[in-house]
């Protein structure tokens, strides 16, 4: 009889979607139309989770450095997210997807933040989690969370990772960002700490279910050490 080892299974994905942009201008198209582009490839990447049975897909969608964009282009991004909850909410509901939001979610607009309590209210029986990072920095995150824990007693990793946004996220096992740049741009710094890292030159519009299945195939085959051996 052989003996035949699983690959390891990734139970949670994040990805920093990047190249919108670049995707618009070779196309001598607006940034918008990028922004656009990239919600669809959300979109269908939302609905491949199932078959590739992933626990957590964690998205960057909004950072708190991207403030300091155009105000035309942080509205167009702000209003595609309106657009996407007010038209995806009901396929969250019907097919189990739990939305989670880590990040400084609290401080976009009032009327973002209250389709987004809504939202989170009504897919909150789902199976399968879309974390979704709006006006998220990841060193913001750790200071909010070492504050939280210093409020509770000693500051211990054990007592920051209970406080993050993803306290109730499975540990992440892939980082994946698209468009060639080899950087984390603040995102989830705590969590990278074992990781396994992926960066692509797809941009991220062209980022298809069949690029995170290809991603999801080259996890399997990592030999994670933890330090150890
Ligand atoms: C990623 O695409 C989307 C957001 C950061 C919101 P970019 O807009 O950063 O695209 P590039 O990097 O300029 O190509
Ligand atoms: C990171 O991409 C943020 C998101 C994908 C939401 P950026 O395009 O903002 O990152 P930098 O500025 O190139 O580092
Ligand atoms: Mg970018």
């Amino acid at each position: 009889m052989t003996a035949t080892i699983a690959p390891a299974r990734a139970r949670h994905v994040a990805i920093i979607m990047d190249g919108n942009g670049r995707w618009a201008k070779r196309r001598h198209l607006p940034r918008v139309v990028g922004h656009q582009r990239g919600v669809e490839a959300v979109r269908k990447l939302v609905r491949a989770t199932a078959a590739l049975d992933l626990e957590c897909l964690t998205l960057y969608a909004f950072s708190s450095e991207n403030w300091k964009r155009p105000e035309d282009e942080v509205d167009d991004l702000m209003g595609l997210m309106r657009k996407f909850i007010r038209s995806d909410l009901p396929e969250f509901i019907e097919h189990g997807v739990r939305l989670h939001i880590i990040g400084d979610w609290r401080g976009l607009a009032p009327d973002i933040v209250a389709m987004l309590d809504d939202a989170l209210r009504q897919t909150a029986r789902g199976t399968r989690t879309l974390a979704v990072a709006l006006n998220y920095g990841g060193q913001q995150e750790i200071a909010r969370a070492a504050s939280a824990a210093a409020a509770e007693g000693a500051i211990t990793p054990e007592a920051i990772a209970a406080q993050l946004d993803t306290a109730s996220l499975p540990p992440l096992d892939l980082l994946i960002r698209t468009s060639g740049e080899v950087r984390l741009s603040n995102f989830l710094l705590w969590q990278a700490a074992y990781a396994e890292m992926l960066f692509v030159d797809t941009l991220w519009p062209d980022f298809t279910p069949e690029h995170l299945a290809a991603a999801l195939q080259d996890f399997a085959t990592r030999e994670r050490r933890y330090g150890g051996r």
